[in-house]
């Protein structure tokens, strides 16, 4: 009997560990377990352990070690950021302006919200059709009390990069705090935050072959957030918590290996990407690539299928041994149609039926021509089983 087919498409929701993350992380388990706060000899040891991984993923963005600060992963990051700046600045400020947009990971928009409620003003920019935040919108939305301006680097449904250099440079000018989610962007493309400008990054390490469960807020020195959390002095005051030694060293290494072969890894993944929308254009007839015309991370495809729900695809691809997602992986369980795709204009039912595709470094050209057998068929069964007609 045949292997049964297993093909992972689905690397923006996870990914798995590298073997050599795992190999890193094993001792902390057991043989190094001290708490990285006691003065003996365990403590040393899982100290400078953790002073390494710092090391190693500050180099990643170009940062120093002691302007990054530990985390659960990227929705805390974002929450350390967003909230944080807003509790530091909030005694100096009697209104408090934040810009985000409206295509964010619900870490920042959820975070946002909850905040809106709380009395603070938000301004959430819109997205082009190509899924892009317009500078010169930013530009227009800032006021005098804006102390915050919070834009992913890469989307996590369509891998749209947006244009986080010029915004940036807009913010920076008025003397605003700027924030990047790059949980969809650390890992797949070059990073660095002065090249970029960024005072606030989030990253997390399960996105790119790390551990879950861990991340890092990137915080430039002189930028002014307080902790979210109380309780003790790690992490510079700001994340107080005994630390997950095991998972920080993973993390480390996972961003040691990123540095070093990213340009290659993302090579491969690019080529096998272009061939899936390459494939699936020739094969199959009213499909829509989403942000095709714009810049966008190499491993990530977001498609449209008309007449058919991404759930349903979704499903159907699994049976036949495919994981991959609807929309986004957080909007899993609910039908609701993309918030990012509504956002650049699709048509709720179009939204509904989006597929993404999102590629990692264990895919290989096998993958993809099993998915380009298989795809054309579903989409073929679904349409014939849709109730929503064809216009004519
Ligand atoms: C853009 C973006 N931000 C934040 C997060 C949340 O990260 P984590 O799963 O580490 O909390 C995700 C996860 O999908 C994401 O894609």
């Amino acid at each position: 009997m045949g292997k049964e087919l297993q093909v992972y498409f689905d690397h923006n929701a996870t990914t798995s560990m590298r073997q050599e993350v795992i190999d890193k992380m094993s001792p902390y388990f057991s043989q190094h377990f001290g708490n990285a706060s006691s003065l003996h000899f365990f403590g040393i040891k899982t100290r400078e352990a953790i002073d390494i991984a710092r090391e190693q993923v500050a180099l990643l963005i170009n940062a120093d070690p002691d302007e990054i600060i530990f985390t659960s992963g990227g929705t805390e990051s974002d929450n350390l950021a967003i909230r944080g700046v807003l509790s530091a600045r909030r005694g100096s400020v009697s209104r408090a302006h934040i810009i985000t947009s409206s295509i964010e990971h619900p870490a920042v928009l959820e975070t946002c919200a909850a905040l809106e409620k709380e009395g603070i003003d938000v301004t959430f920019l819109p997205s082009s059709e190509s899924g892009t935040v317009d500078p010169s919108d930013l530009e227009a939305a800032i006021r005098p009390d804006t102390i915050l301006v919070s834009v992913m680097l890469a989307n996590n449904e369509t891998g749209v990069i947006q244009p986080v250099r010029e915004l940036s440079q807009i913010a920076g000018n008025k003397g605003i705090t700027f924030h990047v989610d790059a949980v969809q962007g650390v890992g797949k493309i070059p990073v660095d935050v002065d090249e970029l400008g960024i005072d606030l990054l989030t990253i997390s390490a399960h996105k790119f072959y790390g551990p879950k469960g861990i991340g890092a807020l990137y915080r430039r020195k002189g930028t002014k957030i307080d902790a979210v959390y109380t309780g003790g002095h790690h992490e510079y005051g700001l994340r107080p918590g005994t630390e997950n030694v095991p998972a920080i060293v993973g993390f480390g290494e996972a961003c040691r290996i990123s540095k070093e072969n990213l340009s290659a890894e993302m090579k491969h993944i690019a080529r096998l990407r272009d061939r899936i929308e390459i494939g699936i254009t020739e094969r199959i007839e009213k499909i829509k690539i989403n942000g095709a015309g714009s810049r966008r991370v190499p491993n990530t495809c977001s498609v449209t299928v008309t007449r058919i729900e991404g759930e349903a695809m979704t499903m159907y691809l699994s049976m036949l041994g495919f994981g991959l997602s609807s929309g986004s992986a957080c909007a899993t369980g609910d039908s609701e149609p993309s918030h990012v795709l509504l956002a650049m204009g699709l048509d709720p039912v179009d939204a509904q039926g989006a597929l993404r595709i999102s590629l990692g470094i264990e895919n290989t050209d096998e993958d993809v021509d099993a998915f380009l057998d298989a795809f054309p068929p579903v989409v073929e069964r679904l349409r014939e089983m849709s109730p929503v007609r064809e216009e004519s």
